[in-house]
């Protein structure tokens, strides 16, 4: 373009909304905002050539803190260089970035922060599209939440998988393997100096955890959901296949834009119902279904848990990965990704959704290699779990409702009744747990308080409750264990989680006592503590709300407390979700 007679003329034409037009600053005057934007962009170094182009923006989530995230770098050059051979122009803008193991006091206390940075540089930034690279469990959720509220033009890539490490010959990975040989300590089993060895040995490369975690059930189901090119939920992040995916999505990302496919396009309840059966199929994490609940906030979708517990029952998990089954994702790579899982519930997904691709599912999956003979795709009639792998659960202890991971819980606990072992918080478990003189034995029920949205605060995962050590050391190795807090979706064990309304916010399960009985009965989907209501009336006149956070008035946490909404919605914050506007999935 030439700038002289542009000025006066590019805010009348088509293209006004367009690359460096987009989203002027407001100074009253809009082609002096575009001059002063044009004196700035180009100390950069840019060529009016290349500010004419397309502008794809790409989100750098690269961080020192975050391992998971290694690899963003060569991920951000293989998007531009797929961005610049499709003619746009790639402009990398940094967001914030979140790992598991380095946010305080959760990570999940800060997802919908990531989520307000990226909605707020994608709307306020000049780009035609948008690549978003997370990774990590909670950053694929934040993008996919701000990409729904932004509704500019988007493609999600993820890091990828690490490779599995090995230790004295067994093959090992994050973060099933971690809990495995931290209960092993606990038990005794193993010394301090073989933990130390064990560490260096978990996590060998960059990428996020290789088992069905929260990362990897991301993936997937961004994959299923459509956001993400074919094939880019299982590549593992240190394979070559990666980039080329990475330059594929720059590319796409060009494309897009001229197309307008915008997310409201693609992130239909139908398509939401292919992520949950996604979800379902391939026993992964329970994180998956809160954070797909706060997507589908952001476009004004609400999740039915009822109907997603009815799919759960038809849906077999057919993936054999850890924690559930044996594998890790770097075998399925190998059998084919989701491509394979998707083929084999071609029958169950709705294929008319249109995709970040430009086909729909369904077209896809046609063009998809042709399968071959593999071990870690099951097929529907020989099942690793004849049901869906999340079930969930209502009574008078979740009237908001509950959920379990039955795929990874042991099958003689899914239909029980003990008696409460409580504790009052996270610090009174911390101090507790190990104590020889805790009351405690192999069928009681461990009951955590105050470990929800605004409980805790940030919902940690801390519903993988450790076996009291008195007990790990006979041997137990599965107890029922239940609280409002979320679970990594990398563990095991019977776990009635995000019960709802959590304890900190007038739930029933505040009003629990040490030695109520309690009746989990996971064929019926019950939750039920059993104690007449006059007792729980009267306990709860008596109640007293736990103290005040410390901090709790001013800043992100008086935020975040004020206004986080409950796991049935995902632990959004209220004034983030779009008005429902009557769209139900699945
Ligand atoms: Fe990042 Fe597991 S810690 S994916």
């Amino acid at each position: 373009m030439d700038d002289k007679q542009g000025y006066r003329t590019i805010m009348a034409d088509d293209s006004k909304n367009k690359g460096m037009r987009k989203g002027l600053t407001s100074y009253g005057d809009a082609d002096f905002s575009l001059f002063l934007r044009k004196a700035f962009i180009k100390a950069m170094g840019y060529s009016d050539d290349a500010l004419d182009r397309p502008i794809i923006g790409i989100a750098n989530t690269f961080s020192g803190y975050n391992a998971c995230h290694r690899t963003v770098p060569e991920l951000i050059e293989a998007i531009k260089r797929g961005v610049m051979l499709a003619g746009g122009l790639p402009i990398e803008f940094p967001t914030i970035s979140i790992h598991e193991s380095f946010a305080y006091p959760t990570s999940m206390f800060t997802r919908n922060l990531m989520s307000m940075d990226t909605e707020e540089m994608v709307k306020g930034q000049p780009m035609d599209a948008v690549v978003l690279i997370g990774g990590c469990d909670k950053t694929v959720p934040a993008q996919l939440m701000a990409a729904a509220s932004a509704n500019v033009p988007a493609v999600q890539v993820v890091t990828g998988p690490m490779m599995t490490g090995s230790h004295r010959g067994e093959r090992l990975g994050a973060c099933t393997d971690c809990r495995r040989y931290w209960g092993m300590f606990r038990a005794g089993e193993i010394d301090e100096a073989e933990t130390e060895e064990v560490s260096g040995r978990l996590a060998p490369t960059a990428g996020t955890c290789m088992v069905m975690g929260t990362a990897s059930t991301m993936a997937c189901m961004t994959e299923a959901m459509g956001m993400m090119l074919p094939g880019g939920a299982a590549i593992p992040a240190v394979a070559s296949d990666r980039l080329r995916h990475a330059e594929a999505s720059g590319a796409r990302a060009v494309a897009i834009a001229a197309e307008g496919l915008t997310p409201d396009k693609i992130m239909t309840p139908e398509a939401f119902a292919n992520a949950f059966r996604i979800l379902l199929a391939i026993g992964g994490s329970t994180n998956g279904l809160v954070h797909m609940t706060a997507v589908a906030g952001r476009c004004g979708i609400k999740v039915d848990l009822e109907a997603l517990d009815r799919m759960g029952q038809e849906t077999p998990v057919l993936v054999d990965l850890k924690p559930s089954g044996q594998h890790y994702m770097e075998d399925l790579e190998k059998a084919g990704g989701m491509t394979t899982v998707m083929r084999e519930l071609r029958h169950l997904l709705n294929l008319d959704c249109l995709t970040v691709s430009g086909r729909t599912l369904g077209e896809n999956l046609d063009a998809g290699a042709t399968p071959w003979p593999q071990e870690v795709v099951r097929p529907m009639n020989n099942p690793i779990f004849p049901s869906g792998g999340i079930a969930v659960l209502r009574g008078n202890l979740a009237p908001g409702g509950a959920i379990i991971k039955q795929s990874a819980a042991s099958a003689e606990l899914m239909s029980h009744t003990g008696r409460a072992v409580v504790f009052e918080s996270l610090e009174d478990l911390a101090n507790r747990i190990d104590d020889p003189d805790l009351d405690v034995a192999a069928d009681d029920v461990l009951v955590l308080k105050n470990s929800g949205p605004k409980g805790a605060p940030g919902m940690p995962e801390s519903g993988y409750i450790p076996i009291p050590r008195k007990l790990a050391e006979k041997g137990v190795k599965d107890m029922l264990r239940m609280s409002d807090a979320r679970m990594s979706g990398t563990a095991f064990g019977a776990i009635v989680l995000h019960i709802t309304p959590e304890s900190a916010d007038g739930g029933p399960l505040g009003l629990v006592e040490n030695g109520d009985r309690i009746m989990l009965d996971v064929p019926g989907r019950r939750l039920e503590l059993l104690v007449d209501d006059v007792e729980l009336a009267r306990r709860r006149g008596n109640y007293t709300p736990p103290p005040a956070h410390e901090g709790a008035e001013r800043g992100y946490l008086k935020l975040y407390l004020d206004t986080v909404n409950q796991a049935d919605e995902g632990v959004d914050f209220d004034f983030l979700a779009k008005c429902p506007d009557g769209r139900v999935t699945p």
